[in-house]
């Protein structure tokens, strides 16, 4: 069912964006892991926040919705055998990381996802958990579906992850907190660091080592975590949605409060403020996190700015709403040192290319990134993007849609309540016009 997005001559409002997802998944995972009762308010409601819920019930914790967005976790201190098979849906983030969580304990599961999740690699989790003592049995050893079978003897491993990873950091600690020893990961790029952050909140132990661009961090085993209340600050991948249809709209004054901005996610934020009108209205600290409310004002025009391959994890997520952005702006712009990107949801590479280049945009892929022809604000759109499937695809291209000179359609909407339930509310209080064809 095609959904069309038409442009339109103001956008202006406030909007308070979704908790954040990383943080989300973790509260519930880690609140599931400690024994007693914790509270999470400001959860994000989306479906792969909620299937990890699912999980942890699962696994033996009581995880309940006691009012919107605030959710009690009552952990049992570990995980036990789960009953039947769980599935993850479409996240990477709750599959991977509850593999790492679950290797430590004497269980046996069955796990799967939907499609996307199932085209997906989990060597990279897997792997390092195998040579920590978890045994995994699978018709891929690459892919779900399989069966993860956990030791309660896992031994710690000193471990440099070939991919810049979150997901695969955030597994291997959450597999040493139970392993015997002290485990380490090193990064040569700091990836988002909300399972270290958010772990020293739940009472656990760690040390992290700034090594060039990187860090070492060591964790011992055998440590537990203590319930805690937690607010989930503000997602900064959601909430460049909102702040890019601010800064391409022909007339614009669009806050957003209450972004997190963490500087292992804020890549987009601190490009934006030298592509358009951004200002900084208010800060203050969420558990931990600085957030800031930020207003977007002017008249579409968007200035062309590079990411330095310093950025590129603080804005893995944020890639295809950057490539409207940069259609947006002047001149040429060429992004190298991506090749995550076609591994996530899509193939976020083919798919920012194809939904830039159905709208009249000139853009072609690289291995590892992608090559953009910025149309001077002139967008042409006029036409219907194919999202694979991806959340995020289908959110750029419905906010292109809002500023270029033809309406730009989606073949698909579906999947946006993965991340993102509440975007097309609020798109509506911001004037946007989206509808079904
Ligand atoms: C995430 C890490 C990133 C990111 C994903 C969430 C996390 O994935 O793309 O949306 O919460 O740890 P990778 O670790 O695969 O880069």
């Amino acid at each position: 069912m095609v959904w069309i997005s038409n442009p339109v001559s103001r956008l202006s409002g406030r909007i308070l964006p979704p908790g954040d997802k990383s943080c989300s998944h973790r509260a519930l995972m880690f609140a599931a892991l400690a024994s007693g009762r914790s509270v999470i308010s400001g959860l994000l409601e989306g479906d792969d926040v909620l299937r990890t819920g699912e999980a942890c019930r699962a696994l033996g914790a009581n995880v309940k919705q006691i009012a919107p967005y605030t959710w009690e976790v009552i952990g049992t201190g570990g995980y036990s055998q789960p009953d039947d098979r769980i599935d993850f849906g479409n996240s990477g983030t709750g599959s991977r990381l509850m593999m790492g969580a679950m290797a430590g304990f004497p269980i046996r599961v069955d796990l799967t996802g939907d499609e996307s999740l199932r085209s997906r690699p989990m060597a990279r989790v897997l792997d390092p958990l195998k040579s920590m003592g978890a045994d995994v049995k699978g018709e891929d050893p690459d892919r779900l579906p399989l069966t993860l079978i956990g030791s309660s003897d896992l031994q710690a491993i000193d471990y440099t992850p070939p991919h810049a990873s979150a997901q695969v950091k955030s597994a291997i600690l959450l597999a040493g907190l139970n392993a015997k020893g002290t485990t380490i990961v090193r990064e040569a790029r700091k990836t988002r660091d909300h399972t270290e952050r958010m772990l020293e909140g739940f009472g656990i132990e760690l040390t992290q080592e700034a090594v060039g661009e990187g860090q070492n961090i060591s964790i011992v085993g055998g440590q537990s975590l203590t319930p805690v209340d937690f607010t989930v600050p503000g997602d900064p991948s959601s909430a460049a949605f909102l702040f890019a249809a601010g800064m391409i709209s022909p007339d614009a004054d669009v806050t957003i409060e209450g972004i997190m901005t963490n500087p292992t996610r804020a890549g987009l934020l601190k490009l934006a403020y030298d592509m358009a009108e951004l200002e900084d209205l208010e800060r203050h600290t969420i558990s931990g996190e600085e957030v800031v409310t930020v207003r977007v004002t002017g008249s579409g025009r968007v200035k062309r700015a590079i990411p330095g391959q310093e950025l590129t994890a603080a804005m893995i997520d944020e890639f295809p709403i950057y490539a409207v952005l940069a259609a947006f702006a002047e001149g040429e712009t060429r992004i190298t040192g991506a090749e995550e990107l076609r591994v996530k949801e899509s193939d976020r590479i083919t798919a920012t290319v194809n939904m830039l280049r159905a709208n009249g945009v000139e853009a072609d892929e690289l291995p590892d990134g992608f090559v953009i022809q910025g149309c001077n604000g002139k967008v042409p759109g006029g036409g219907v993007v194919d999202t694979m499937h991806d959340h995020r695809i289908a959110m750029s291209a419905l906010i292109m849609g809002t500023a270029s000179q033809e309406p730009v359609g989606v073949d698909d909407i579906a999947m946006i309540a993965t991340s993102y339930p509440e975007f097309f509310q609020h798109m509506r209080t911001l004037g946007a016009d989206i509808r079904e064809a």
